[in-house]
């Protein structure tokens, strides 16, 4: 019969404890790592943290889904206008008008020549829906518009972004 020592088995069974918890913290780490950056490129949260707020009631383009504006809102997008369209009854997207070519204001939808918002400049078109690329610009590259997050009361018709 063999025998063991009492203090080699506590070693062996804390040795294996460690290695177990080392296992467990590198499986964790991508999903805490995916966790993380999905909270670093959240580009619908604010990057001041001020919230701004639009009386809806006082745009009436905005009384339909579909309807878009271009409104200043405060210093809220380094005090450029920003559009408000509205996506559904009480959901409301809110987006810069900032092209990402080369920083020209985005205009509004003009059918039947223009369906999206469109850029003077360079030709960029914009989802106003969303505020994503629909058409690059001549001889260059847009991103999507950055967008703000917000929610929309209906009993009071404000919505509230966050800036
Ligand atoms: S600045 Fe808007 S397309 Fe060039």
């Amino acid at each position: 019969m063999q025998h063991v020592d009492p203090s080699e088995t506590h070693s062996r069974r804390r040795f294996l404890h460690q290695a177990a918890s080392s296992i467990g913290l590198v499986l964790a780490a991508p999903v805490i790592t995916s966790i993380i950056a999905a909270c670093e490129t959240d580009e619908t949260t604010g990057p001041t943290g001020k919230q701004y707020t639009v009386q809806i009631s006082d745009h009436p383009e905005l009384a339909v889904i579909g309807g878009i504006t271009s409104i200043v809102v405060g210093d809220l997008n380094n005090k450029n206008p920003v559009f408000v369209s509205r996506v559904a009854v009480e959901a409301f997207a809110v987006f810069s008008t900032t092209c990402t070519h080369q920083g020209c204001q985005v205009a509004l939808p003009e059918p039947p020549t223009f369906v999206n918002c469109h850029c003077p400049c360079h030709g960029a078109e914009y989802s106003p829906e969303d505020g994503s690329v629909r058409q690059q610009p001549f001889g260059g590259t847009a991103t999507d518009l950055p967008r703000f997050s917000s929610t929309y009361n209906s009993s009071t018709t404000i919505l509230t972004i966050n800036g």
